[in-house]
């Protein structure tokens, strides 16, 4: 039989919908929401407002672009469309994430589930990063080994099969992601700063500044201190000096960033002996960082993976490729479940 799943990710900013049908990724849709940047970050009831707008044009979007067969248009409601009757069960992102958002995807995900008699899937957030990378043809075999770079999370994650998954090593304050938008913002550059950095870091030269990098025990980071280091390195610069050294800035922030997670990456394999490598992510679409993985894989003898720009910042696709796991395992969830801020594995 095959397995078609109607996915819906609301985690934070993004309001996005997949469908999957067999492991294969038929729609992703996404809307990003512009709204926040003039805020200098997420402004929670902003962003679930906003899922409130964008999640029945999106999910109708998801359904036209996987079925155009039986494309409606937006003709008739959402609940009469005959693409939703081909549809195994309905996953959405329970955890983590900002509560308000998540409760936007989750409430519309049982609405949906209970009208058409379907189950629902829950899908952990950080889980799903990872099994982006089981989305390609080319995906890694298990074992393998996944640095899971994001605003809110950074990790080190051993994957011994699709719902076996163990964080060997986290940050143990701030997230690669809000090291790239904290320093951005240290630098002029508006939210989210980390895209930005990456654009002005092609042009500049990483050796030209050096910040320091934090000592931290076994498999774990820490990025808090590499802030403090580029505001004390800049309140001692004379005006202007930003602005004409905006791109070695950028790229000295990004190299000192990429250098202090593939260090600890090389310690995992080097601990585990998995040379199954990935990444994934929002961090994990930074070019230095793809560029700075291949590099060292290549040195090391890893095989490498690297998920395409669309499955590493946050997707439903993802959530989908999960829950098409957790389908085959039987391991759906109830009503009454609710989302949740913060969970653990
Ligand atoms: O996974 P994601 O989309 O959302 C969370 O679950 O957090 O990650 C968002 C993070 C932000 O911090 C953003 O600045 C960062 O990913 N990001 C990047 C790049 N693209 C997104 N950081 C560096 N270089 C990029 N190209
Ligand atoms: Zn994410």
């Amino acid at each position: 039989m095959s397995i078609s799943i109607l996915a819906i990710e609301s985690s934070c900013d993004e309001t996005s919908a997949s469908v999957c049908v067999d492991g294969r990724i038929l729609s992703n849709c996404i809307a990003n929401q512009t709204i926040h940047e003039r805020y200098g970050g997420v402004v929670p009831e902003l962003a679930s407002r906003a899922h409130m707008q964008n999640i029945v044009p999106v999910v109708s979007a998801a359904l036209d672009i996987a079925f155009p067969e039986h494309t409606t248009r937006n003709a008739q409601p959402l609940i009469h469309n005959p693409q939703l009757a081909t549809i195994n069960a309905i996953a959405y992102t329970q955890s983590p994430g900002l509560i308000g958002s998540l409760l936007v995807g989750a409430q519309f995900a049982k609405s949906l589930a209970v009208s058409l008699d379907k189950p629902l899937i829950a899908v952990h957030h950080m889980q799903a990063h990872v099994l982006a990378n089981l989305i390609p043809e080319e995906r890694p075999a298990f074992p393998f080994l996944c640095l899971t770079v994001s605003g809110g999370h950074t990790q080190i994650v051993l994957a011994r099969s699709p719902l076996d998954l163990k964080v060997i090593g986290e940050t143990i304050d701030d997230a690669a992601g809000e090291a790239f938008d904290k320093t951005a913002k240290l630098l002029g550059l508006p939210y989210p700063g980390g895209p930005l950095v990456d654009k002005y870091a092609k042009e500049g030269d990483p050796k030209k500044f050096k910040f320091a990098e934090p000592q931290i025990p076994e498999l774990n980071f820490s990025f808090s201190g590499l802030k403090t280091s580029v505001l004390y390195f800049l309140q001692k610069q004379e005006q202007g000096f930003i602005e004409t050294n905006r791109n070695d800035l950028c790229a000295s922030v990004q190299y000192t960033i990429i250098q202090i997670l593939l260090k600890k990456l090389k310690k995992a394999v080097t601990e585990t002996g998995v040379k199954n490598v990935c990444i994934a992510g929002g961090v994990s679409a930074n070019s230095g960082l793809r560029a700075g993985l291949q590099q060292m894989g290549e040195k090391e003898g890893w095989k490498t993976y690297i998920p395409k720009f669309e499955y590493c910042t946050d997707n439903a696709a993802m959530i989908a490729i999960t829950a098409y796991y957790k389908y085959q395992a039987g391991e759906f969830s109830s009503l009454e479940e609710s989302p949740s801020a913060r969970a653990e594995w």
